[in-house]
């Protein structure tokens, strides 16, 4: 094969849109085109304003204005890109089945499916399909299956690579990856394809970077990266609660291991539980998977992950209750922060949709200030979990655009989000502006406790 000049992506997300910059960015020569079937989207990612794209990520911008218009296009245009390109991605959400048979488990394969039909029916020469979505383990047979019956003779390498980036450092993560993962068919023809793919990448990351493998292993290692990954937090908030019991510090514990090179520092940091679109999808989807093999020791090791993620949710939501002499029943309980973690508008499975589901039933007020997240996305994420009527959720949380007024008149303030700007406020002054006694549930364990305890407030960390 001829080297890749034209590339096309289907699904321009969080993963689509910030990865196909990246390419872009880093090999002028190629024609990137970015198209997704969300009109509103695509006119976001084509704002004359770069700094209104839908993806708030730091230096995005800078990326996407760098390329834009040179050979970077975002376009509602699927079936033009698709038949212009040599190699097309597919990067659409595969989110957990909300129906049917794996209901609450498995990946709903549905985008994916469309994807694939979609290209059958409009390619008319040899292709590449990239799986970039992160996908269960044998997923490319069956995308291979939909290609092979096009009937016009083309043919179809099908290669997984999986995105390791994390939301809010994506542009870092994309531009020094520790690794990139190219998994192929061990055929000439899947080998060739394999080096087109490892050709794109070599332009800017080490070639020592860029493992490859079969289909299967590069499918299963991104589920099982995140699994680790997920796995590490809920350990160290397995272990909050016995410091609680203790009088053990976490972030002491946390430094002891971490120190020791088989354990490492990162991600053990305790948290009031995990969020975003990927831990708890992928670790269901793992634990389905093994399920359908039969392999229920396997799928119960993962969801105990899960369940121990839920269990810390659930107990930062009771510990207020608890410390507001049980009942927050026309309370106004201020949420610091509502995106899954810092640096990013997304809030996809944020803890803190959880903790408010959880206040609101036992009647409290809430009131919430995050920098990044727009206030319909946060009436949106509760009505999602259809616990109550929308009316309900917005007489019950107010979202305010100050934080200073967001903490007046509070019973208590819950650190949902490490933002640092949360650092820097003046506490003197929020302190002055609470009913008191003033309580600050830090779920982040992000402030200076001991400086907010000589302002006069009363502090929970997690895991203190
Ligand atoms: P997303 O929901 O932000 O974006 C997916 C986009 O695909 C949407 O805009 C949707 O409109 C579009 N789409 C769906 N079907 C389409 C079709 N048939 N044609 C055109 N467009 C279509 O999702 P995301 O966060 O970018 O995640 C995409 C995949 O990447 C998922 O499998 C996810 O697990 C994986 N992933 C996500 C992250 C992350 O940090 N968000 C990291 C690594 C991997
Ligand atoms: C994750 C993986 O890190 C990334 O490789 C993959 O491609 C997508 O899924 P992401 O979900 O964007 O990335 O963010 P991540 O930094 O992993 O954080 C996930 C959640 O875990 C956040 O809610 C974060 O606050 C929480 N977390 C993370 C902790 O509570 N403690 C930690 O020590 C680390």
């Amino acid at each position: 094969m001829t080297a890749i000049t034209k590339i096309c992506c289907i699904g321009a997300g969080y993963v689509g849109g910030p990865t196909m910059a990246m390419i872009a960015k880093k090999c002028p020569h190629i024609e990137v085109t970015v198209v997704d079937l969300n009109e509103q989207r695509i006119a976001a990612w084509n704002d004359v304003d770069v700094t209104n794209i839908p993806v708030y990520e730091p230096g995005l911008s800078d990326v996407v204005a760098e390329a834009r218009g040179r050979n970077l296009f975002f376009s509602t245009d699927v079936e033009s890109a698709i038949a212009a390109a040599q190699m097309i991605f597919i990067s659409v959400n595969t989110p957990t089945k909300t129906y049917g048979s794996g209901k609450g488990q498995a990946a709903d394969l549905k985008w994916i499916e469309l994807c694939a039909r979609q290209i059958a029916r409009v390619a008319n020469d040899n292709k590449i399909i990239v799986e970039k979505s992160t996908l269960p383990v044998r997923t490319a047979s069956a995308i291979k299956d939909i290609l092979t019956h096009t009937g016009n003779g083309s043919q179809f390498q099908i290669l997984s690579n999986p995105e390791f980036l994390a939301e809010g450092t994506a542009v870092e993560d994309l531009d020094a990856p520790d690794r990139v993962l190219i998994g192929g068919d061990n055929t000439p023809e899947g080998r060739v394809a394999v080096q087109a793919l490892v050709d794109v990448y070599a332009n800017w990351i080490p070639r020592e970077r860029i493992l490859t493998t079969n289909v299967w292993s590069s499918e299963l290692s991104k589920l099982t990266a995140n699994a680790f990954l997920a796995q590490r937090v809920s350990s160290i908030n397995s272990l909050t609660e016995l410091c609680e019991k203790t009088e053990a510090d976490i972030n002491e514990v946390a430094r002891a291991i971490g120190t020791d090179s088989r354990i490492g520092p990162k991600f053990l940091k305790a948290s009031v539980g995990f969020g975003g679109s990927c831990f708890q999808k992928d670790i269901l989807n793992l634990v389905y998977i093994a399920r359908s093999y039969g392999l229920s020791e396997v799928a119960d090791y993962w969801e105990q992950v899960i369940i121990m993620n839920d269990h810390q949710k659930r107990r930062f939501a009771n510990q207020i209750i608890k410390n507001l002499y049980n009942t927050v029943n026309g309370k106004k309980i201020t949420f610091l922060g509502w995106a899954f973690k810092k640096d990013t508008n997304d809030t996809r499975e944020s803890a803190a949709i959880y903790v408010a589901d959880h206040l609101l039933h036992e009647q409290a007020e809430i009131a919430v200030y995050d920098p990044k997240v727009i206030k319909n996305q946060i009436y949106a994420d509760l009505n999602y979990l259809q616990t109550r009527k929308e009316e309900e959720n917005r007489k019950g949380v107010e979202v305010i655009e100050d934080p200073y007024k967001a903490c007046e008149g509070a019973h208590a303030i819950a650190i949902l989000t490490e933002w640092d700007e949360f650092k820097s406020y003046d506490w003197q002054r929020i302190y002055d502006s609470m009913l008191k006694p003033a309580k600050i549930f830090d779920g982040r364990n992000l402030l200076d406790a001991d400086k907010l305890k000589s302002i006069g407030f009363q502090v929970r960390s997690i895991g203190g």
